[in-house]
C-alpha cells in the first residue's frame, strides 16, 4: 500500500527580526530552519502521534503541510502526487481538515454552532440544500445534541467546543484530518473522551490522521505510530507501543519517564526534564539535545548524529540510542542524579 501522504526533507524557515532589527539593518536577514529536514509519511487510516515540547516546530509543520506556510525546501507528496502549486494545496484541502490548537478562537463568535457546522461546505462551494439538517447529523455524529444548532460558541463548554470543532473538520469527510494539540486547555476527564471520540471517528470513517500534542501518556492509547521532535527535527519515529516499551532516544525516554505518574508513593520515578530548551535560532552544535541529554558524551557535542534506520520500521538520530537495558538504567539514574542536583 502507498502513503496517502508523504512529506520529503521539508524545511520552513522564519527570519527573527524585530522592528529595531529592522530598522537598523537595511539589508534582509538570514532565515533560521524551524523546521529542518523532516521526512514522515502517513498510510491511509493510520494515526501518527506528533510529539514535542513547545516551540518544536509542530504547529508549523502541520500547517506546512496545508499549504498555509511556505516551506523553504522539500517536496509534499499526496496520494503520490507532487503538491507544489496554490491550486494543488487548494485540491488537497478539499479532501483534508485542520483542527487548530485554540478550537474556540478559531470559531467565529457571532455565528451559531449550526451555521459554523455548515460553513466549510458552503466556502468549498458544495450544495447544502438543508443546512439544519446537515448540521444536526454532524451534532450526532460526535455525540451532542441536535438543539446545539442554535448555540453560540461561547455558550459551549471545552469539551463541546472541541467536539463542535471535530464535527466541523469532517464536515467535508476529509482523507486526512490534522488535529493540533486537540485536548489542550480541557480538564483531564474530558481530554480522553475527545481523543477517543477521533479514534472512534477514524475507524467508522477510515480518514487518516495526525494528532499533534505535548501529550505522550494520551495519545499512546489512539496512535499507530510516533514521531518525535526536537527544535524542528524528527528525533525518532516508530510503531507506538514499541516506542513506549524500548524507546530508541534519549529525549523520548526522559519524555515517557516524566509523564506524571498519579500514584505520590512513586514520585521518585517521576522524572523530568532538565535544562532549558535551547532556541532554534542559537541551535547547539553537534547533537542538538547535548546540552540535556544525561547519555551525553564528548563526541555529541561536535558531531552531528545521522537520522538512520534501525531495524525494518524505526529511525532514531543519536550516535548511542538506548538499546539495552543497562544503557537505559544508566541513562535513568543519571537524570535522576541531575534532577537531585536542581
Ligand atoms: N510566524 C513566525 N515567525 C517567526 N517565528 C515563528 C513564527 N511562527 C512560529 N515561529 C517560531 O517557530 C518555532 C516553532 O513554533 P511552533 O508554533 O511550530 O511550535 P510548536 O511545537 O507548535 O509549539 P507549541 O507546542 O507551543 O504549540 C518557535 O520557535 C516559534 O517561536
Ligand atoms: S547523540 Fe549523544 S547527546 Fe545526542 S541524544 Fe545521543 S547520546 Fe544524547
Ligand atoms: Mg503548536
Amino acid at each position: 500500500m502507498s502513503p496517502l501522504l508523504a512529506v520529503e526533507d521539508l524545511s520552513v524557515s522564519f527570519v527573527r527580526s524585530s522592528l529595531l532589527d529592522r530598522l537598523i539593518n537595511p539589508f534582509p536577514l538570514p532565515g533560521f530552519n524551524v523546521v529542518d529536514g523532516v521526512t514522515l509519511s502517513l498510510m491511509p487510516a493510520e494515526t501518527l502521534g506528533l510529539v514535542g515540547e513547545s516551540g518544536s516546530g509542530k504547529t508549523t509543520l502541520a500547517r506546512t503541510i496545508l499549504g498555509l506556510v511556505q516551506a523553504a525546501a522539500g517536496r509534499i507528496v499526496f496520494e503520490g502526487r507532487e503538491i507544489a502549486t496554490r491550486s494543488d494545496f487548494r485540491a488537497m484541502r478539499r479532501r483534508s481538515a485542520m483542527m487548530f490548537q485554540d478550537p474556540v478562537a478559531s470559531l467565529s463568535p457571532r455565528l451559531r454552532v449550526g451555521t459554523l457546522l455548515t460553513e466549510p461546505q458552503v466556502i468549498q462551494g458544495l450544495p447544502t440544500p438543508d443546512r439544519r439538517a446537515a448540521a444536526k447529523a454532524l451534532l450526532a455524529l460526535v455525540g451532542l445534541p441536535a438543539s446545539f444548532v442554535d448555540r453560540f460558541p461561547h455558550e459551549l463548554s471545552g469539551g463541546q467546543a472541541r467536539r463542535v470543532g471535530v464535527a466541523r473538520a469532517l464536515a467535508m469527510k476529509p482523507d486526512l484530518l490534522l488535529a493540533d494539540e486537540p485536548t489542550a486547555g480541557l480538564d483531564v476527564s474530558v481530554q480522553g473522551d475527545v481523543l477517543n471520540l477521533i479514534a472512534e471517528l477514524k475507524r467508522e470513517l477510515g480518514f487518516a490522521t495526525m494528532i499533534v500534542t505535548h501529550n505522550l501518556a494520551m495519545i499512546r492509547h489512539v496512535s499507530d505510530r510516533l514521531a518525535i521532535m526536537y527544535l524542528g527535527r524528527l528525533v525518532e519515529t516508530g510503531p507506538t507501543q514499541e516506542v513506549f516499551s524500548a524507546p530508541l532516544h534519549p529525549y523520548t525516554a526522559t519524555l515517557i519517564r516524566s509523564e506524571p505518574i498519579p500514584d505520590p508513593r512513586r514520585r521518585s520515578h517521576n522524572l523530568a526534564i532538565t535544562g532549558e530548551i535551547p532556541s532554534v535560532f542559537r541551535r547547539p552544535s553537534g547533537c542538538e539535545f547535548h546540552t540535556r541529554c544525561p547519555l551525553v558524551q564528548s563526541r555529541c557535542k561536535t558531531e552531528a548524529p545521522l537520522y538512520r534506520p534501525v531495524g525494518a520500521d524505526r529511525m532514531v538520530r543519536c550516535h548511542f540510542p538506548l538499546q539495552t537495558g543497562g544503557q537505559e538504567r544508566k541513562a535513568v539514574s543519571r537524570a535522576s542524579a541531575n534532577q537531585r542536583g536542581n
